[in-house]
């Protein structure tokens, strides 16, 4: 039986990507960064509550791997981070074949491309010799970590996880009575139709994983409805989705949706910061107007169709040439995978495009950085008039949360349809379905001369909305469920 509030085990967080990854400096002095990025933010935060709180990461570097070697976690910025080290052929087959462009695929709707998703001659090997691989290292290393504690808290985190929950029970054997586990899935879970690509095999040994979990959370309810629905398909399930249980093996899982979100005051104390108010006069000095992005180079954020609706925008209105500058902040992402180079390679030739038949002596109509500079992001966030973020699916996309704290200019939000974030955000932002490139130009013709009084009507809701589910309040209801889920006995 589950133990009861307050006999409180250890706490075991699992992400692929950690908080920190090491490296050794010129002295042969062991250095560290800290990793980027929502996810990561967001489990700060959840450690931050529990004290002696372990994350568990893949190792990502060689100083990673001897971190991983060694026997305790090691203290870092008051963390505690445990680093796993995967065979590399392993890891690179459940990264760069499975995890990404396949799940990934699937569940952002990027299927219908012409060239993906790739299910071929390497995809049982992938799943099996890859990401198998990689999810019975993390379930050892989680399971190892809970020693002979009682009443372990295990949270796993997204996609590249989904096989853990199921090794986990087998490593934990006895232990598993009393222990709590759950899996944030980051990503949109689709339809029950949207799971058709995947090979019986894979979408069954998922779901089944999943529902060897006591809590399965996603960021929307839409998401968590169709995470049920496609469990009740593939596995024959018995759903309750009103109150978002699922019934399968003798067991009953709670599914649940928790609106990630990001800490106000770490940004606005960002955007005061010595590097931040440097990228701002760089920020400033663009002509015109701003209008921006921030986006890993990912497909499913739809950065070329927002280079093309903007071309069309100047197209119908030539007027305001000379009076806005697109901003495009992307950080490279997993570029080994040929989708994400040939993609890159896409949004390049786009940029060039629009700036070649939209230019003037005097002006780019784009400015594209494939970088990362955090710091002029901040800065781009305090200064524009209208942000894009036209992804065709995303799970949450907290840059529109974390634009929305700190600017100062009354800046529209054009968002579409398909983020995670219209849920929360949709009534304070202009709309756009992802793939009606009419659709986006308009809106970003509209945010751009929006009269004044409704700029500021809509930056202040989005604002106040923003303010009123912040990353605190993420971790405080997750951690309400844990104590619920313990109470009623599993
Ligand atoms: O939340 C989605 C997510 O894939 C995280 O799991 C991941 O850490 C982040 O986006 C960035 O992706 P990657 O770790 O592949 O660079």
């Amino acid at each position: 039986s589950r133990v009861t509030q307050g006999d409180r085990g250890p706490t075991v967080v699992v992400s692929n990507r950690g908080p920190v990854t090491f490296s050794r400096d010129e002295d042969g002095e062991r250095q560290h960064s800290r990793g980027a990025g929502g996810l990561v933010t967001a489990l700060n935060a959840v450690l931050r509550r529990s004290e002696g709180a372990v994350w568990i990461a893949s190792a990502q570097s060689e100083e990673d791997a001897e971190v991983a070697r060694e026997p305790a976690p090691y203290e870092v910025e008051d963390l505690r981070v445990r680093l796993v080290e995967h065979d590399g052929a392993a890891y690179d087959l459940m990264y760069n074949t499975l995890a990404n462009p396949l799940l990934w695929f699937v569940q952002h709707g990027l299927y219908n491309l012409p060239y993906s998703p790739r299910l071929g001659d390497d995809t049982r090997e992938a799943w099996e010799n890859g990401y198998l691989a990689v999810n019975r290292n993390f379930a050892r290393a989680a399971a190892d970590t809970v020693g002979d504690a009682p009443s372990a808290t295990i949270l796993l985190h997204d996609y590249q996880l989904y096989m853990t929950p199921l090794f986990l029970r087998g490593e934990l054997g006895d232990r598993a009575e009393d222990a709590f586990v759950s899996l944030f899935v980051h990503i949109p879970w689709p339809e029950p139709d949207g799971w058709g690509i995947l090979p019986n095999y894979m979408r069954e040994g998922i779901l089944e994983s999943l529902l060897s979990a006591d809590v399965v959370a996603f960021h929307t309810r839409a998401y968590a409805r169709n995470f049920m629905e496609t469990a009740a398909r593939v596995l024959g399930a018995e759903v309750d989705l009103d109150n978002g249980t699922v019934r399968y093996a003798g067991r009953e899982v709670w599914v649940r949706a928790y609106p990630i979100s990001i800490d106000p005051a770490e940004f606005e104390e960002l955007a005061g910061s010595e590097a931040v108010l440097e990228q701002e006069e760089f920020v400033k000095g663009l002509p015109g107007k701003l209008l921006l992005r921030v986006d890993r180079t990912d497909l499913s954020k739809n950065v070329v169709r927002g280079f093309e609706a903007y071309g069309r925008m100047l197209e119908r209105h030539p007027e305001m040439k000379e009076d806005v500058t697109f901003l495009a902040q992307l950080q490279p992402s997993r570029g080994d995978i040929p989708e994400y180079a040939a993609y890159m390679e896409a949004v390049g030739r786009t940029v060039e495009e629009v700036n070649e038949r939209h230019g003037t002596g005097s002006w780019r109509p784009i400015e594209l950085f494939m970088q990362d500079n955090f710091p002029r992001s901040v800065a781009a966030y305090k200064n524009y008039d209208a942000l894009l973020v036209n992804a065709v699916r995303d799970g949450m996309n907290l840059v529109a949360k974390e634009a929305a704290v700190v600017n100062e200019k009354d800046g529209v939000l054009i968002l579409s349809e398909y983020a995670g974030a219209h849920e929360e955000l949709g009534d304070s932002a202009l709309t756009v379905n992802p793939y009606d490139l009419d659709e986006q130009a308009d809106a970003i013709h509209e945010a751009l001369t929006m009269p004044e009084d409704e700029r500021h009507r809509r930056a202040g809701a989005l604002r106040e909305t923003v303010l009123s589910n912040t990353i605190e309040d993420w971790v405080e209801a997750q951690v309400k469920d844990i104590e619920a889920f313990r109470e009623k006995g599993g």
